[in-house]
C-alpha cells in the first residue's frame, strides 16, 4: 500500500458578503440570535451567473498551482456536492473540461456536509492501491440556489464556496486513517424533497416550496454532536492514536455549539479547534476543505502535525480522516 497525502490546496469564495444585518432586513431574525445560536456572522453568496462548477474550477486551478502540477497530470477528479449545476452531467465533468484535465476520469460524490471527507476517503483508495497517481478532490456548493430565503430556520445558516485538494503518493505522513458512517432511517430530518424522482418538478411542487432545503434543526443538532464525536474517536483509534495526539481539529462548520459539544466529548482543548464559521456559515461539502485550506495558509498546520477532519450531514452521514501533515 502506498502512502497518500495532500500536496496542494486551493479555495474560491464568491465576492458577495451577506451579513446578519442584511438578513435582519429579509426575515424576522437578529444578529444577536444568529451569533449566539450558531456563531455565524456572515456568509458568501455566488453571483446569479456563477454555478457550482464555476466555483469549483477556480478552487481547482489554485490547488493545482499550489501542488505544482498541470491539469493533464490528473487521472481522476472527484467533486463532493449536493448543489450540482444540474442533475446530470456531474460537476466533475464540467471541472474536467474547465481546467483541461484531458487524462482524468470524473464523478461526483453526494454525502452532504460529510461530502469532502467521503470523497477524500474514496480518492485515497485509488492512490494507495496504485491505480492512480494524482487525484483532484473538490468540495463545492452553491447552497444559496436551494435556500428558502423566506424561512428563518434555515436561511441564516448556509453559504456558498469551494475548495480543492490535490492528492498524491507521498514518502512520509499522509492519510493515517478514514472512518465513514450512515443512518438512512433519519433521511427525513434534512433534505431537498422536490425535483427528484420522488417529487418531480410540477407547478404544485414549486408552490409548496419543495425545491428548497428543509431541516429539523433541533434533532439534527443532537445527532451531529454524537456522530461527529463517534467519527472522530473511531478515526483516531484506527490511526493508533489518542485524542490528545491530534494537533488541530478541522470540524464541519455547521454550528459553533455543535463543534464545542463534540470537542468536549473528546476533551479537545478549544485552541486545537479551527473555526471559520463566523465568516462563511455552513458550506456543506465545501466547509471542511475550506477550513483546512485556510488553516494551512494561516500557518496553523505545521509539518509533522496530526490533523483531524470531522464531518456530519444529511443522510444522515458522518466521517472523519486523520492526516499527518
Ligand atoms: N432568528 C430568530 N429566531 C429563530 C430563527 C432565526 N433565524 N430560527 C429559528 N428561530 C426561533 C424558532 O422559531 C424557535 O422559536 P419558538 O421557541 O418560538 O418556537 C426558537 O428560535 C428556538 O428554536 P430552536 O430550534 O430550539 O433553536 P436551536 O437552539 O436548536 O437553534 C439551529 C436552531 C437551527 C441553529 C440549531 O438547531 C442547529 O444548528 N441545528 C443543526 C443545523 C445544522 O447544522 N444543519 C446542517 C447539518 S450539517
Amino acid at each position: 500500500m502506498k502512502r497518500v497525502g495532500i500536496i496542494g490546496l486551493g479555495e474560491y469564495l464568491p465576492k458577495k458578503v451577506l451579513t446578519n444585518a442584511d438578513l435582519e432586513k429579509m426575515v424576522d431574525t437578529s444578529d444577536e440570535w444568529i451569533t449566539t445560536r450558531t456563531g455565524i456572522k456572515e456568509r458568501r453568496i455566488a453571483a446569479k451567473n456563477e454555478a457550482t462548477s464555476d466555483l469549483a474550477i477556480k478552487a481547482a486551478k489554485e490547488a493545482l498551482l499550489d501542488a505544482k502540477l498541470a491539469a493533464i497530470d490528473l487521472e481522476l477528479i472527484i467533486v463532493a456536492t449536493i448543489t450540482p449545476d444540474m442533475f446530470t452531467p456531474s460537476v466533475a465533468c464540467y471541472v474536467q473540461h474547465g481546467i483541461g484535465a484531458k487524462n482524468a476520469a470524473a464523478f461526483d460524490v453526494s454525502a452532504a456536509c460529510a461530502g469532502f471527507v467521503y470523497a477524500l476517503s474514496v480518492a485515497s483508495q485509488f492512490i494507495s492501491r496504485g491505480t492512480y497517481k494524482n487525484i483532484l478532490v473538490i468540495g463545492a456548493e452553491k447552497l444559496s440556489a436551494f435556500t428558502d430565503w423566506e424561512d428563518r430556520n434555515t436561511c441564516v445558516l448556509f453559504g456558498d464556496g469551494a475548495a480543492a485538494a490535490v492528492l498524491s503518493e507521498v514518502e512520509a505522513g499522509g492519510i493515517l486513517s478514514t472512518y465513514l458512517g450512515s443512518d438512512g432511517t433519519r433521511a427525513d430530518l434534512l433534505n431537498i424533497p422536490g425535483g427528484g424522482s420522488r417529487h418531480p418538478a410540477t407547478t404544485q411542487t414549486l408552490e409548496d416550496r419543495l425545491h428548497y432545503l428543509k431541516m429539523e434543526g433541533n434533532e439534527v443538532f443532537k445527532l451531529a454532536v454524537t456522530t461527529m464525536a463517534e467519527a472522530a474517536y473511531m478515526a483516531i483509534k484506527k490511526a493508533g492514536l489518542e485524542p490528545k495526539d491530534i494537533d488541530l481539529v478541522i470540524p464541519h462548520q455547521a454550528n459553533v455549539r455543535i463543534i464545542m459539544a463534540m470537542a468536549k466529548k473528546l476533551n479537545f482543548p478549544q485552541e486545537k479547534i479551527y473555526l471559520n464559521i463566523e465568516r462563511y456559515g455552513n458550506m456543506s461539502s465545501a466547509s471542511t476543505i475550506t477550513a483546512l485550506c485556510e488553516a494551512v495558509k494561516e500557518g496553523r498546520v505545521k509539518k509533522g502535525d496530526t490533523v483531524l477532519l470531522d464531518a456530519f450531514g444529511a443522510g444522515l452521514v458522518w466521517g472523519a480522516v486523520v492526516i499527518e501533515w
